[in-house]
């Protein structure tokens, strides 16, 4: 089945499950509050329900899952859920985005379950300042986690960082020395103001542009790696062959060739990582809905989609966080550990 196009001629084939909305951190640059509200048990999506929109989706040209959170390990039996999606053919990439902490234990059982590449989010090499960013003891365990993927077979790993002016700024060239020397790719982050981010200002923004001047003092010429696909990174390459990325959703967004669609845990289907509203599937799974309706609905509302909120955000004379913590209280939905990074 060839690609639905939306209103700007994007394909409908990437989408992100989110599997929980919990979260073992509390990275401040995603959740900085103390208190949050959760989504109800009983709305999270059973692995039957989930697959069963994953297939619908697979008929519009959906061919790339990554599972996100929250932090999906935190979702019991996630290597069930894997084997099932493994098993659809169609899907030529499966992938995961996780912060790390429970990789030790989860990696080998993944890898068997067929999950195809990991994405683990690491922002500092320093032990304080991870307990500073994330409000938690973990990074040993982090590092260890990594560890243990390779371990276990994942040899297309990325490291995701998000960089937050006078926090990890300074360790750029480190960061990348520590990803090749565990044979991971790394991807610098443009610190977004999307739901969550409520303590987001730009004067805490990394430019793209400032990254690779900071690169360049350290490394000397970068060369810009044509683009592969859809994906949200820009790839450079260091004169001594070192290749990395750079996902400048603040400065450059990548509107126009986004393919993805999000899905929380209980089952509200997002187009768009800024959107204020979504598709409930789940009170359509719920309800009764036949495949050919929930299909048609989900069809109806991707050609119909106009989403561009980061290039719209980019254009705003004066920005701000997306949402006040009132707003996301009454919406957690709106948050980017609910909708998935
Ligand atoms: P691959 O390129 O397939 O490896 O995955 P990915 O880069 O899409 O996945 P990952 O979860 O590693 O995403 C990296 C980061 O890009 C996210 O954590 C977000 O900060 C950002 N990002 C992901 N999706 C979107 C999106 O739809 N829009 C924008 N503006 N930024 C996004
Ligand atoms: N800006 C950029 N990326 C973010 N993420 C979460 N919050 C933000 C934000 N404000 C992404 C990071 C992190 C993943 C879990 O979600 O990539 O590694
Ligand atoms: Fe896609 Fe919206 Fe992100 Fe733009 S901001 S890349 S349209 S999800």
């Amino acid at each position: 089945m060839p690609p639905v196009p939306d209103r700007f001629g994007r394909p409908l084939r990437n989408l992100r499950l989110s599997v929980t909305d919990r979260c073992n951190l509390r990275c401040q640059y995603c959740m900085p509050e103390e208190e949050y509200v959760w989504l109800p048990k009983s709305n999270v999506l059973t692995f039957e329900e989930t697959m069963r929109l994953v297939d619908i989706f697979v008929t519009l040209g959906v061919d790339k899952v990554r599972l996100t959170g929250g932090e999906p390990l935190l979702r019991a039996e996630l290597p069930v859920l894997v084997r099932m999606l493994a098993q659809r053919p169609a899907l030529r990439d499966l992938a995961m985005t996780s912060n790390g902490v429970l990789l030790r234990e989860h990696a080998r059982a993944l890898r068997e379950a067929g999950l195809h590449r990991l994405t683990v989010s690491l922002d500092t090499l320093d032990a304080e300042t991870f307990k500073m960013l994330s409000r938690r003891p973990d990074h040993h365990r982090v590092l260890d986690g990594i560890q243990a993927a390779r371990e276990a077979g994942f040899e297309e790993l990325k490291i995701d960082t998000v960089v937050i002016a006078g926090v990890n700024d300074g360790e750029l060239a480190a960061l990348l020395g520590y990803a090749r020397s565990v044979g991971a790719e790394l991807r610098f982050i443009e610190y977004m103001d999307v739901g969550g981010a409520t303590h987001w200002r730009l004067d805490r923004v990394v430019s793209r542009a400032r990254m690779l001047e900071l690169l360049a003092a350290s490394h000397g010429p970068i060369t810009e790696l044509p683009r592969t696909d859809s994906a949200p990174a820009e790839r450079f390459r260091l004169g001594d062959g070192t290749t990395f990325g750079i996902i400048s959703s603040v400065t450059q967004p990548f509107c126009a060739t986004c393919d993805r669609a999000r899905l929380t845990a209980d089952g509200m289907w997002y187009t768009c990582l800024y959107a204020t509203t979504g598709t409930d599937l789940r009170a359509l799974l719920r309800g009764g809905a036949s495949d050919a309706v929930i299909r048609q609905t989900i069809l109806d509302v991707w050609t119909g989609r106009t989403d561009r909120g980061a290039e719209e955000r980019a254009a705003m004379p004066l920005r701000m966080p997306m949402a006040p913590v009132s707003t996301l209280r009454q919406d957690p939905h709106l948050e980017m550990h609910t909708r998935g990074g």
